[in-house]
C-alpha cells in the first residue's frame, strides 16, 4: 500500500487538464505513443467535441516499475462540482494546474477550498509554460499568494511539449501520502487496514446493457473480490460482485481489490437510480454508517421536454431512463401541456448539465424535441398554511392565494480584470445582486463576493458577465438558503386562454416589462389567423398588456368571375359563419416554431 498515490487534477476548463493527463499517461508507459489519440481521458464524443471533461475516466499508471499512481479526472464545471467533491474525497492529493497564459479563475478556487477542507496535499503546477502568452513568473506569484507558499514551490509544466512532466511525477511520489498516511478528517476509525471489513466510496458509476451498473470505487478498507455479496449502504439495494478490476484506462479484470486502491466492481444491476455518486458498497454484515458526504443530487434547473412528434414520446420516455441509468442525478416526470401533448419535466444540476442531456437525447437516441426555457423551483406557503414546492411555472398558484414565497439564493464568486469592474456591477445590479466584500488578487484583478436571486443567475447572467469582459472574467457560485421572494405569476393568454408553455414566474419589479415583452414578441411571430385575436399579458388578477392581431382575410369569392352577386354574398356570410365557428372553438393554431421562439429565453 506504500507504493499507491491516489490523485486527482484541479483545473479550470481549458486549464490544460486532458493534455497533461494524456502526458502522464504517455511517459510512465501506460499507452504506447503511437496508440495515443489527443485526450484518451474524454471519452465521450460530446464531451471531446466541445473539448470539456464531463465525465471523469479514472486511470491507473505504473511509474519506475514500483509505484501504483491513480487519477481521477475530474469534471472543471459548476454543474458538477458534487462530484468534484466525491472524487476528492476518494484521493490525498491533488495537482493544482492553473493556465500560465490566464491566470487563477474563480471556480479552481472553489474546488481548491473543498480539497484543503479534506486535508489533501496539494502541488501546485503552472500549465502551458511553452505558449508564447504564458506568463509563468507572474502567474506562480498569484498562486503562491492563494496557497501562502512560496513561488519557487510552484511547477511549471507543458503538456503540449512534456517539459517539466518527469519532474511533476517525482513530486507526485514524493509529495502525496500513501492511502496509508491518509489523514482526513472525518476518518473513521480503523479505515484503510485491510484486515477491516470492506468500506468503499463511490465516486462515479456507469451502465451497460452487458454488465449493468458499473462502480467506479475507492476501496477505503477491507478487501473486494468476484463473487462478494455485496450492500449499497444509502439505496440498500444488494448485489454479487460479477467482476472487480482496474482502469489501464481500459477496463482490466482482477482477482481483487484492497484498501487504498483505485477501481471498478460489475453489479449486473439494472435498473435506473438504484447507485449514485456519493454512497458506499459494504458488506452485508456492515453496520456502521455510509461514508461521510453523501448527498442526494439536488436539481437546481427544471425544464419541459416535448418530443416534436407525439409519435416519439414512447422513444423519449426509454431515452430518458436509458439516461438515468448512466446519471442518477438527472430527474423526470410526465406532464401533458394541451399543445404539446405529453412530454416530461426534467430537473437538472445547472444549465450545462441540461444542455449535456438535451444535446444526447437528439445525438443517441435521434430525437427531435422542444425544450421550454429553464426555471429554478420555488416554496410557496398558501394562505391557510399549506407549502408547496413549485418548479413548473403554469403550477404556480394565484397571488391572492399566496402568503409568501421562497426562492434559493446563490453566493457567487467572480474574479475580473479591475478595468470591467464597473460595467460588472451594473450587470449585477440588473440581476438584483448583492454586493460584498471585495478584495485584489494578483495583479490588476479584483475578487468579489456577491449575492443573488438563483431565478437571476439562470437567467443568463453568466453569458452577460463573459460577454461583458470579452471572456476575461471567471465565475463559481454555491446554493444559499432559501428567501422570501417577490415574484408572481405571468400568464400569456391567446385568444382568451391562457397558455401553460408561455407562462414565467417574474420578479413583481419587472412584471410590466416582462408582461409588454412577452406580448409583444408574440404579436411578431404569431401568424395570422381567420379571425381577429387578442395577445394579453395577465398577473395578479389584471390584464397588464395586450394587442390584437388582425384576421388574415381570404377572399371566398376569387374564383369566381362576374355572375351573380347573390352568390357571392352567400359564400361571405359562410366564411363570416366559419369564422365565428372557428372562434368559438378557440381553434387558434399556434405552430411549433413559434412555441420555441417563444420558450427560449431573451
Ligand atoms: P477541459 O477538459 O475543458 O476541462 O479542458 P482541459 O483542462 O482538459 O484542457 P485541454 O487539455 O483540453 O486543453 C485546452 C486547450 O489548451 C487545448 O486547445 C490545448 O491544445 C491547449 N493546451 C493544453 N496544454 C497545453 C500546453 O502545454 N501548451 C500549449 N501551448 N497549449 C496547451
Amino acid at each position: 500500500m506504500e507504493n499507491i498515490r491516489n490523485f486527482t487534477i484541479i483545473a479550470h476548463v481549458d486549464h490544460g487538464k486532458s493534455t497533461l493527463a494524456d502526458r502522464l499517461l504517455e511517459v510512465t508507459g501506460t499507452v504506447e505513443k503511437r496508440k495515443m489519440k489527443a485526450q484518451v481521458l474524454d471519452s465521450m464524443e460530446l464531451e471531446r467535441e466541445r473539448g470539456i471533461t464531463i465525465k471523469m475516466q479514472p486511470v491507473r499508471m505504473l511509474y519506475r516499475e514500483k509505484y501504483i499512481l491513480n487519477l481521477i479526472d475530474t469534471p472543471g464545471h459548476i454543474d458538477f462540482s458534487y462530484e468534484v467533491s466525491r472524487a476528492l474525497r476518494a484521493v490525498e492529493g491533488s495537482i493544482l494546474l492553473i493556465d500560465a497564459t490566464q491566470g487563477v479563475q474563480a471556480q479552481t478556487i472553489t474546488t481548491l477550498e473543498m480539497a484543503k477542507n479534506l486535508n489533501l496535499t496539494i502541488i501546485p503546477v503552472v500549465s502551458k509554460i511553452d505558449s508564447p502568452l504564458a506568463r509563468t513568473l507572474e502567474v506562480k506569484k498569484e498562486i503562491a499568494l492563494l496557497l501562502k507558499c512560496d513561488e519557487n514551490d510552484v511547477l511549471g509544466v507543458s503538456g503540449k511539449t512534456g517539459e517539466g512532466v518527469e519532474n511533476l511525477l517525482e513530486e507526485i511520489v514524493k509529495k502525496i501520502p500513501s492511502p496509508q498516511a491518509r489523514r482526513s478528517p472525518d476518518e473513521l476509525p480503523g479505515e484503510n487496514q485491510r484486515q477491516n471489513p470492506l468500506r468503499s466510496l463511490i465516486f462515479d458509476f456507469q451502465y451497460s446493457t452487458h454488465r449493468g451498473v458499473e462502480v467506479y470505487v475507492r476501496i477505503m478498507s477491507g478487501t473486494v473480490k468476484k463473487g462478494d455479496e455485496l450492500l449499497f449502504k444509502v439505496s440498500g439495494k444488494k448485489f454479487t460482485a460479477l467482476e472487480v478490476g482496474i482502469f489501464t484506462p481500459e477496463e482490466k479484470a482482477k482477482d481483487s481489490l484492497s484498501a487504498g486502491e483505485i477501481g471498478y466492481i460489475v453489479t449486473g444491476i439494472k435498473e435506473p437510480g438504484v447507485a449514485s455518486v456519493g454512497d458506499t458498497v459494504a458488506t452485508l454484515q456492515d453496520t456502521l454508517p455510509p461514508i461521510k458526504g453523501y448527498l442526494n443530487p439536488q436539481p437546481v434547473v427544471w425544464s419541459s421536454v416535448y418530443p416534436e412528434s407525439q409519435d416519439d414520446f414512447e422513444l423519449l420516455k426509454q431515452s430518458l431512463a436509458k439516461l438515468k441509468l448512466s446519471d442518477s442525478s438527472l430527474s423526470f416526470e410526465e406532464e401533458s401541456s394541451g399543445i404539446l401533448g405529453r412530454g416530461y419535466r426534467c430537473g437538472f444540476l445547472g444549465m450545462l448539465h441540461l444542455e449535456i442531456i438535451t444535446e444526447r437525447l437528439k445525438r443517441e437516441f435521434n430525437l427531435s424535441i422542444i425544450i421550454s426555457s429553464p426555471t429554478i423551483q420555488y416554496q410557496v406557503l398558501l394562505k391557510g398554511g399549506k407549502t408547496e414546492e413549485i418548479y413548473t411555472p403554469s403550477a404556480f398558484p394565484e397571488d391572492y392565494k399566496i402568503e409568501k414565497v421562497f426562492e434559493p439564493w446563490a453566493a457567487i464568486k467572480l474574479i475580473t480584470p479591475s478595468r470591467f469592474l464597473g460595467p460588472l456591477m451594473t450587470i449585477i445590479f440588473e440581476h438584483e445582486g448583492v454586493v460584498g466584500a471585495s478584495e485584489n488578487f494578483g495583479e490588476d484583478r479584483v475578487s468579489v463576493s456577491v449575492e443573488m436571486p438563483l431565478r437571476e443567475l439562470m437567467r443568463n447572467f453568466f453569458d452577460k458577465v463573459k460577454s461583458q469582459t470579452s471572456g476575461f472574467a471567471s465565475l463559481s457560485y454555491h446554493l444559499l438558503n432559501l428567501r422570501e421572494a417577490e415574484v408572481v405569476k405571468l400568464e400569456i393568454l391567446v385568444a382568451g386562454d391562457p397558455i401553460p408553455a408561455f407562462t414565467k414566474i417574474v420578479s413583481k419589479k419587472n412584471i410590466q416589462f416582462e408582461g409588454e415583452a412577452s406580448v409583444e414578441k408574440l404579436y411578431r411571430i404569431l401568424p395570422r389567423q381567420m379571425f381577429v385575436i387578442k395577445i394579453q399579458a395577465q398577473a395578479m388578477g389584471r390584464i397588464i398588456s395586450s394587442r390584437t392581431l388582425s384576421a388574415f382575410k381570404k377572399d371566398v369569392t376569387q374564383h369566381m368571375y362576374g355572375g351573380d352577386i347573390t352568390r357571392k354574398m352567400k359564400l361571405r356570410e359562410k366564411q363570416k359563419k366559419g369564422k365565428l365557428k372557428m372562434k368559438s372553438l378557440g381553434t387558434v393554431n399556434i405552430p411549433q416554431d413559434v412555441f420555441l421562439k417563444m420558450v427560449k429565453s431573451e
